[in-house]
């Protein structure tokens, strides 16, 4: 690709509109209020051909086409859709996170019932994992996605985001944290993480498993609403930059280096992707003991196995990550680290 046509990308990213879109609907009185945060991703995505479901255009078609092609949403709820990048979820930063952590707490609390994020899952449980511990509310926030494009036979995208907005006014989905709507399931964003590359059922809760599921339009819940065990809140209200987190996957022969090298270069934590329940090489528990010492970094062990807890962590200076995985300790981290945590106390909140 030649510097002209990245320029004109870069461009056009830039220029994302973000104001609020209005439905052209009359404005029922009688229905709930729901935002829809538009990022792109797979349920905004076309290709050239409908049976293509992997070398298609990720966060290509705007919000208000996605609305559009599901009508019954109208019966449901007056919606307003908010263009907030159109990308696919891997090119999404902390920095968009923590404003649209920041339009959703406006929007709830000037009266919407709920609000609903499309994105794409590739880092979905990122997103809402984020979300869940920094919007202080009770009411549903929903994000969802698809595993295939807006244009494929069987989109998944339309009935998702059907059940995406009637999740968002459903009362009994109170007071449950963000939620991940994909596949009929209805998952808890602080456990669920994606856990299969190209399948529709790849949301799963692991040991946690779902909260619940949807019977066409209808959401049915296995529990009355709780809230995760531990779960911190933090307020991002007058944050306007989060500090810089890196994660190091652990394997054999990993040259410990890279783990210096991300305290060089300016991260205020590091979360290492350790091997089972936290361990570490010989030379990497070294570097992250040098790490701490000369850069004062703060490193989580967590674990690359995609399950389980990790108790201990290699070093005597590191924190041990718990039930968290590597992708969502980095935001804890990073959030516990903006929030001024001591080491003890990042100690305890990892611990849950
Ligand atoms: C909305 O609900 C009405 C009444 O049940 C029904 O007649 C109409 O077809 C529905 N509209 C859509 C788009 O589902
Ligand atoms: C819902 O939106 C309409 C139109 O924007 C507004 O007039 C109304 O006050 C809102 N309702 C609540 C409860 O916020
Ligand atoms: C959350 O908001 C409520 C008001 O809606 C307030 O009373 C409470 O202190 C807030 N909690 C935190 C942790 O900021």
């Amino acid at each position: 690709m030649n510097t002209f046509l990245l320029l004109c990308l870069a461009a056009s990213s830039l220029a994302i509109p973000t104001k609020r879109v209005e439905k052209a609907v009359p404005y029922n009185a009688l229905l709930p209020n729901v935002t829809i945060y538009a990022t792109g991703g797979t349920i905004a995505g076309s290709s050239s051909s409908n049976t293509d479901t992997t070398g298609y255009t990720a966060g290509s078609i705007g919000v208000q086409v996605l609305i559009d092609a599901v009508p019954e949403i109208t019966n449901v709820s007056n919606v307003a859709g908010i263009q907030v990048a159109n990308v696919g979820s891997g090119q999404l930063t902390p920095s968009i996170i923590l404003d649209l952590s920041q339009k959703i707490q406006k929007s709830l609390d000037s009266g919407d019932s709920g609000a609903v994020v499309t994105h794409g899952t590739d880092t979905i449980e990122e997103t809402s994992f984020f979300l869940d511990l920094t919007v202080n509310t009770t009411k549903p926030i929903v994000c969802v996605g698809a595993m295939r494009p807006a244009t494929a036979i069987s989109a998944d995208g339309p009935m998702n985001l059907l059940q995406a907005v009637t999740l968002a006014t459903t009362p009994k989905a109170a007071a449950r944290g963000a939620m991940i709507i994909l596949n009929d399931r209805i998952g808890s964003a602080f456990y669920t993480t994606k856990t299969h590359s190209n399948a529709l059922d790849t949301f799963r809760g692991g040991d946690a498993g779902y909260l619940g599921l949807f019977l066409g339009t209808k959401p049915k819940f296995f529990f009355e609403a709780s809230k995760a065990t531990g779960k911190p809140f933090f307020d991002v209200s007058k944050t306007k930059e989060l500090p810089k987190v890196d994660i190091v996957y652990a394997y054999q022969g990993l040259d410990p280096k890279a783990i210096v090298d991300a305290a060089k270069n300016g991260a205020k934590g590091i979360v290492i992707a350790a091997m089972g329940a936290g361990s570490f090489t010989k030379e990497g528990n070294a570097a992250v003991e040098e790490a701490v010492a000369e850069y004062g970094v703060q490193v989580v062990y967590s674990s690359r196995t995609g399950g389980g807890y990790v108790p201990s962590a290699g070093y005597a200076g590191g924190v041990a990550g718990g039930f968290y995985n590597p992708q969502k300790a980095r935001y804890l981290l990073m959030l516990a680290i903006n929030a001024g945590y001591t080491h003890e106390q990042l100690v305890e909140v990892f611990a849950q």
